[in-house]
């Protein structure tokens, strides 16, 4: 197995996406978007890759698809098995890397990632395994946030202060288009892109700040960099508040994100 120059990073990853579950509620009708958007197809074996809560691996589920799910997170999986056992519905849920997946080559007729992969340090390393383990003609199809949207803009803000081990791509890139069809290369034809909405009900952009200081570890790592300065704090919501505001109406975060479906040749 190649060196992996991101363990360290991986390994903090996964202990800290272990507040993400309460958010799954604004990422749980996004899911049913992109499994849409995928099309999936009874009996059809789909992979979703950083599952979270299992949102995209229980709609795909309900399709009647066999549905295999993995994520870094174990108290997330944890979730994923509690709303896979709701729905009576079976389902494999591993714990694992996307940069590394423990399948073999074209298990899969349809691999997705909804706000997952874009997390993963080498984009290049992480879909050459999404491909890798999707059969020849089979469909990807993931979401992901733009740099220039409420999402993509929170990352790189984050990131300023808690700056990506070097090397790390920035997971708002995933979010352009051309980025992605040359990410996905000549390894996939009929590349198309969509959009979808997300929607956070919240009560001022100061309520959605606030709630984002408790489940989103992007945050709460920036807010831990500035170890107790309680002005460099005070100044950082202002500015998390700051890019929110142009993204409320009628007490409700309302955001576009990016989907792409490709075939793989
Ligand atoms: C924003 S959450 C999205 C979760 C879920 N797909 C959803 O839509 O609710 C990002 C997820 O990616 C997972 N993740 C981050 N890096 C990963 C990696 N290298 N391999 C697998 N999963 C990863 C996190 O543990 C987390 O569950």
């Amino acid at each position: 197995m190649p060196h992996d120059p991101f363990t360290a990073m991986k390994a903090a990853a996964r202990e800290s996406w272990a507040t993400f579950g309460p958010n799954a509620m604004f990422t749980t009708k996004p899911a049913a978007t992109l499994v849409e958007w995928a099309s999936v197809q009874r009996d059809e074996r789909v992979l979703d890759v950083g599952c979270g809560t299992g949102v995209v691996a229980v709609t795909a589920a309900m399709r009647g698809a066999v549905v295999t799910a993995l994520d870094l997170s174990p108290v997330l999986l944890d979730e994923a098995r509690r709303n896979a056992a709701i729905s009576e519905l079976p389902m494999t849920l591993l714990e694992g890397d996307c940069e590394q997946l423990p399948f073999a080559d074209q298990s899969f007729d349809v691999v997705m990632s909804q706000f997952g992969h874009m997390f993963a340090p080498r984009p290049e390393v992480a879909i050459a395994e999404m491909l890798r383990v999707l059969r020849q003609g089979g469909r990807i199809a993931f979401s992901t946030w733009p740099p220039e949207l409420l999402m993509g803009r929170m990352f790189d803000l984050f990131a300023k202060f808690v700056p990506p081990p070097h090397g790390a791509a920035l997971p708002s890139s995933w979010g352009t288009a051309q980025v992605v069809r040359e990410r996905l290369g000549s390894r996939v034809r009929d590349v198309e892109f969509g959009s979808g909405e997300m929607h956070s009900p919240a009560l001022s952009p100061a309520h959605f700040r606030a709630r984002m200081e408790q489940g989103s570890p992007p945050l709460l790592k920036a807010i831990a960099s500035l170890h107790g300065d309680e002005a460099a704090i005070a100044r950082l919501r202002r500015e998390v508040e700051s890019i929110a505001v142009g993204y409320f109406r009628d007490n409700c975060m309302t955001q576009a994100f990016l989907m792409t479906r490709a075939v793989k040749v």
